[in-house]
């Protein structure tokens, strides 16, 4: 009989995000006169840029065509867009990168799961505490995470917690670890990391002869000077770090998908490069991303383009700083949403954060994240997005005023 992966019955329901539509809906079944704003949502609102929608159109119609039409492209992405990242996101900033460094793919989240194929299964994993469930769960399926203990996590798994009192940001694991994954921006703590700190982890890394997994999804919205938007702007990096970007937040391409993924030619473990295992790993199981869409990645790059996605950033950061300012001055405890479009929020009076989103929905109709949802060290805390439009933000933060002022 066919024997199924045990790893994956080992996987505890993804519950979060139903449980947040289970109890929405309740809400709206017994108050269809009161409205929701939903400062939940992890997904972008803003259309596509004009840019990328005309980059689009102009592929699509060559692709109508014999003389312009194709088909199979290269797995690791077409050389003009892969230049495209390596002289605007990389050499702009002082860093080289070529292109055969570079992995244009669907997606961040495939990435950052899929990695994990070039890893052996008995390597040490350190997560940051709260994080990115995907990290933890992409690792419970390779049978890197051990058994699950209610109230601790993973057997197997270090967890570093980022609590206020180290202003979220993960300290040094006292134990060996082998595969670090880090996030900055930070999602869901929204706060970044400065080049002294990130220094740290990359000489750590170097030291015990570890991989950094630097997931950058969100370095679009870095807005301090002293914030590294790439990791190999530390130096030592290329010989101990992978990095991730997506063009998800950074361009509106949720729904479009593209993403890359930088593996230095440096990084080698047992004189083993990890550039030609993800290479192997890639050209094997994927076919690339549809020329369409790598057209409309180059066009972020464009003069236009990039003029029309940094106005769409600035409106997100700018409802980030609606939301941090007028909750802070209304008194609660607000962090993040100054590098990133996500706010953390401490849950006033020692509530639990369903507690909070119990009572945050009944007393405002306004709808967020229970940071326990993303670990342990998540628990008494709140995600708020600034993805909703400008209008519904304002009109939150005013009935959350209201609502907890009074
Ligand atoms: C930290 C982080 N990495 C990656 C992703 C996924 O990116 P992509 O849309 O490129 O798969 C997300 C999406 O929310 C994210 O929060």
């Amino acid at each position: 009989m066919l024997k199924v992966n045990p790893n994956f019955v080992k996987l505890p329901p993804s519950y979060l995000f139903v449980d947040i539509a289970k109890r929405v809906n309740e809400f709206v079944l017994k108050n269809p006169d009161r409205p929701i704003i939903r400062l939940g949502i992890g997904d972008v609102t803003l259309p596509l840029p004009k840019a990328v929608v005309d980059a689009m159109v102009k592929a699509s119609q060559e692709m109508g065509h014999a003389e312009t039409f194709r088909g199979y492209g290269m797995e690791c992405g077409y050389e003009f867009l892969r230049q495209a990242i390596a002289d605007n996101d990389f050499k702009k900033r002082g860093v080289e990168i070529g292109i055969d460094e570079i992995f244009v793919s669907d997606g961040a989240k495939s990435d950052t799961g899929n990695i994990g194929d070039i890893f052996c299964t008995d390597n040490i994993v350190a997560v940051c505490d709260p994080v990115y469930p995907v990290y933890v769960d992409t690792n419970v399926m390779a049978g890197r995470a051990g058994e699950y203990e209610e109230g601790k996590g993973w057997s197997r798994i270090v967890y570093m917690p980022c609590l206020k009192e180290n202003n979220f940001l993960p300290e040094l694991p006292k134990e060996p670890v082998d595969i670090i994954y880090l996030c900055f921006p930070n999602n869901p703590a929204g706060v970044g990391i400065s080049k002294t700190e990130l220094k740290k982890w990359v000489d750590y890394a170097n030291e015990n002869k570890s991989v950094i997994l630097f997931d950058a999804a969100y370095e679009a919205f870095i807005t301090e000077p002293d914030m590294p938007h790439s990791i190999y702007e530390i130096p030592g990096a290329k010989t101990c770090a992978i990095e991730f970007r997506s063009f998800s937040k950074t361009a509106g391409f949720t729904g479009t998908r593209c993403a890359f993924t930088v593996i230095p030619k440096e990084l080698e473990f047992g004189g083993v490069s990890l550039n030609k295992m993800w290479s192997r790993r890639q050209s094997t199981k994927m076919n690339g991303v549809p020329y369409v869409i790598q057209r409309a990645a180059e066009a972020v790059y464009s003069e236009e383009g990039a003029k029309q996605i940094r106005e769409n950033i600035t409106y997100y950061l700018n409802n980030a700083k609606i939301i941090r300012e007028g909750l802070a001055a209304a008194g609660f405890e607000v962090y993040g949403g100054v590098d990133s479009p996500y706010i953390w929020l401490k849950t006033p009076n020692g509530l639990t954060s369903w507690e909070f989103f119990d009572l945050l929905l009944e007393k405002t109709g306004v709808v967020g994240t229970p940071g326990s949802g993303f670990g342990l060290n998540g628990e008494g805390y709140f995600r708020l997005t600034s993805f909703n439009t400008k209008e519904n933000t304002e009109k939150a933060v005013a009935r959350i005023i209201e609502s907890f002022q009074a």
